[in-house]
C-alpha cells in the first residue's frame, strides 16, 4: 500500500469525475498521520479550493474552537472530507462525486487508522450510518471492526443556525470521555484512558 504522502499526490492528479473541470486545488486532507480521532466533513468550500486546505474557512475557525475546547488542536487529529473537490457554487455533492471519492477516503481512512471517526454533517454521516437522520443520531457513537463513529453536526450548521452553537460543543465534550471509555472497556489493551496520546498534555 502507498503512504499517506504518495495518497495525496495521487489525488491531486484525480480526474475521475467533472469536478476535475471546475476545480482550482484538489483538498486531500491534513494532520496527523497517527491521528486517534479522524474529523471528516463534507466538501471543500470556496477558501478550501483556493488553498488546498480542509476546513480553512468560518466553519474551520469553529472547527478550531471545537477542537481547543478538549484540548486539541488541528495538529493532534487528521481532517479529510467524503469529496475532496469543490462542487461549483458550493452545491451538495453528487452520488457519482461521492462514488468516485469513495477510494480516497477509504484509502485514508486505512492508512491513518484512527480510533475514532468525527463526522461533520449529513454526508459524511450518511457514508457511516446508513439510513439515519443528523437531528436524531447527533452526539452518539457506534462501533464497528474496532473503530468508534461519532455523529455530529457540520460546523457551518452553527452558523446558519446559532442555536446549534451549543448543541455541537456539548457534543464534541463527550469525544474525550467516549474515547476513554472505550480503551477502559477493552481487557485485554494494556493501553489506559490516561495514556491516550493525545490527551496527555
Ligand atoms: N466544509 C467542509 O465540509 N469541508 C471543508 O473543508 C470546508 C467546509
Amino acid at each position: 500500500m502507498v503512504g499517506l504522502t504518495q495518497l495525496c499526490q495521487q489525488m491531486a492528479l484525480c480526474q475521475d469525475c467533472a469536478l476535475a473541470k471546475t476545480r482550482n486545488m484538489v483538498v486531500p486532507g491534513e494532520g496527523l498521520v497517527s491521528a486517534e480521532i479522524m474529523l471528516i466533513g463534507e466538501a471543500p468550500g470556496f477558501n478550501e479550493d483556493k488553498q488546498g486546505r480542509p476546513f480553512v474557512g468560518q466553519a474551520g475557525k469553529f472547527l478550531g474552537e471545537l477542537l481547543s475546547s478538549i484540548g486539541l488542536t488541528r495538529q493532534d487529529v487528521y481532517i479529510a472530507n467524503v469529496i475532496k473537490c469543490r462542487p461549483p457554487n458550493n452545491r451538495d455533492p453528487l452520488p457519482p462525486e461521492i462514488s468516485a471519492c469513495e477510494k480516497w477516503l477509504d484509502s485514508q481512512v486505512e492508512l491513518i487508522a484512527p480510533k475514532m471517526i468525527v463526522t461533520l454533517g449529513r454526508y459524511s454521516m450518511a457514508r457511516y450510518f446508513d439510513g439515519q437522520s443528523i437531528g436524531k443520531i447527533h452526539g452518539t457513537v457506534k462501533e464497528d471492526n474496532d473503530i468508534l463513529y461519532f455523529a455530529m453536526y457540520h460546523p457551518a450548521a452553527a452558523l446558519h443556525q446559532p442555536r446549534l452553537k451549543q448543541v455541537i460543543l456539548d457534543d464534541m465534550r463527550k469525544i474525550p470521555g467516549i474515547l476513554a471509555k472505550h480503551v477502559v472497556a477493552k481487557p485485554d489493551e494494556t493501553e489506559r484512558p490516561e495514556q491516550l496520546s493525545m490527551f496527555k498534555k
